[in-house]
């Protein structure tokens, strides 16, 4: 028996049904909001994520599902989607033509980390991406457009936002830290030493115990903001909360990706232990031209779809029944149900069944394909024309002529 690698997911139903329910609500939302939908391929090139993702994150220090193809060419398995649509941005020469563009994408995303409840080595995103906007109104709107779609998901979640500054403030900032850390130096962990050469700040987001204790008293970017990116910090407040959204300000929240500048924020949920960020994104105002395009403003946003589907389907009826199941318990009736069937996948998600067999094992069957509507063909009802219909969802029985069925069903 082969089985699936260790951190990858089959979704069988009805779970594959939760997963099309979360996008259809993400979509719905994401096309209100203005963005269309994009698709970039799954592979691309190593030197890709090393540019966008930096070197500094775990991501592409540890996690890249990387390898050299038969034409000998260095290529890697996305590990998040943003690098591939401003490659494709770039690409197709978006970036000189100008212009707010709204992206939207939904797909696998592969990271070799260490399997655990909520943390997978492929894993899906629904991910947005702005090009072009400047404006903290954006942002906000970004964070508006996800809190949207948790509220429509009926999911409970908290905001943790950030500033990360940019070129005004940073590089000041990173020789505070810098001058910091090297008081520290034999302290802190080998992850952190790396950090410190390649991205400073990302220590503040390191895990361990004896790292945190040191880092409680480094200045933080949120104190060294210069006048703009302040501005734009306070701005963002203002509109979250003239829109009813609660947050908390994390000064320590820096994002496990290298690209960001000013926003950074995460959504966290309690109801999934402790891989509990269910989204999260920021501003990347340089990683278009980082990637050798026409310097272009950059926000946008990912959320875990997995983590999303554990949280709905530890909830009592997860999915919904849909659809028809249409049966037979004699020979008899198989051309009659099979007809009618045909007829009602025009409009309707219908499974037939052509064995002939007992009730009990039919609406068996039913109940296990979640289908809401039992119409089943007994022998009165062959001869009668008729056949018994049974609402699976709120028990509704009755006996209907066959050329009602449409009428029944409606549409
Ligand atoms: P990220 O925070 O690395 O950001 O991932 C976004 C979300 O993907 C996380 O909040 C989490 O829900 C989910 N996720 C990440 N890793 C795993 C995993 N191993 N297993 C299951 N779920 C996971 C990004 O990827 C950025 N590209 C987001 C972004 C878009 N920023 C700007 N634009």
């Amino acid at each position: 028996m082969i089985s699936a690698l260790r951190g990858m997911k089959d979704h069988l139903p009805p779970n594959g049904q939760t997963y099309e329910y979360i996008i259809k609500i993400c979509e719905e939302v994401a096309k209100n909001y203005g963005y269309s939908f994009i698709m970039t391929p799954h592979l691309e090139q190593t030197a890709l994520f090393r540019r966008s993702v930096g070197e500094s994150s775990d991501i592409v220090g540890k996690e890249m599902y990387q390898f050299i193809d038969k034409g000998e060419n260095d290529v890697c398995l996305r590990p998040e989607g943003t690098a591939g649509t401003v490659r494709a941005f770039i690409e197709a020469k978006l970036d000189r033509a100008g212009g707010v563009r709204r992206y939207f994408y939904h797909g696998s995303m592969f990271r070799y980390e260490r399997p655990q409840k909520g943390r997978l080595r492929e894993f899906h995103q629904f991910g947005c991406e702005c090009f072009n906007e400047p404006s903290v109104y954006e942002d906000a709107s970004v964070i508006l457009m996800i809190n949207e779609i948790f509220s429509r998901l009926n999911i409970k979640t908290s905001l943790k936002i950030n500033s990360l500054g940019d070129s005004s403030c940073m590089p000041a900032y990173r020789e505070k830290l810098l001058k910091f850390l090297s008081s520290y130096e034999a302290l802190i962990c080998e992850d952190c030493k790396r950090r410190k050469d390649t991205n400073p700040i990302r220590v503040l987001d390191c895990k361990e115990q004896k790292c945190q204790e040191i880092y409680k008293d480094a200045p933080l970017i949120i104190d060294n903001l210069s006048a703009e990116c302040k501005a734009d910090f306070d701005k963002l407040q203002e509109i979250l909360t003239a829109n009813g959204i609660k947050f908390e300000i994390d000064s320590r929240l820096v994002r496990g990706l290298d690209y960001y500048c000013k926003t950074a924020f995460e959504f966290i949920s309690d109801e999934i232990g402790s891989q509990s960020a269910v989204a999260g994104g920021g501003r990347y105002d340089k990683l278009v031209e980082y990637l050798g395009g026409k310097s272009s403003y950059g926000v946008g946003f990912a959320m875990g779809v997995e983590r999303i589907m554990e949280i709905l389907s530890s909830r009592e009826n997860s999915t919904d029944r849909e659809g028809i199941y249409i049966c037979a318990l004699d020979k008899e009736g198989l051309d009659i149900i099979h007809q009618a069937g045909i007829n009602l996948r025009k409009k309707h998600k219908t499974n037939i069944s052509y064995e002939a067999k007992n009730l009990q094992k039919h609406l068996k069957n039913a109940d296990n394909l979640n289908a809401e509507i039992f119409l089943c063909m007994g022998e009165n009802e062959l001869k009668e024309g008729k056949i018994w219909y049974k609402n699976l969802k709120n028990k509704v029985e009755k006996t209907i002529n066959l050329n009602e069925l449409e009428g029944v069903l409606g549409e």
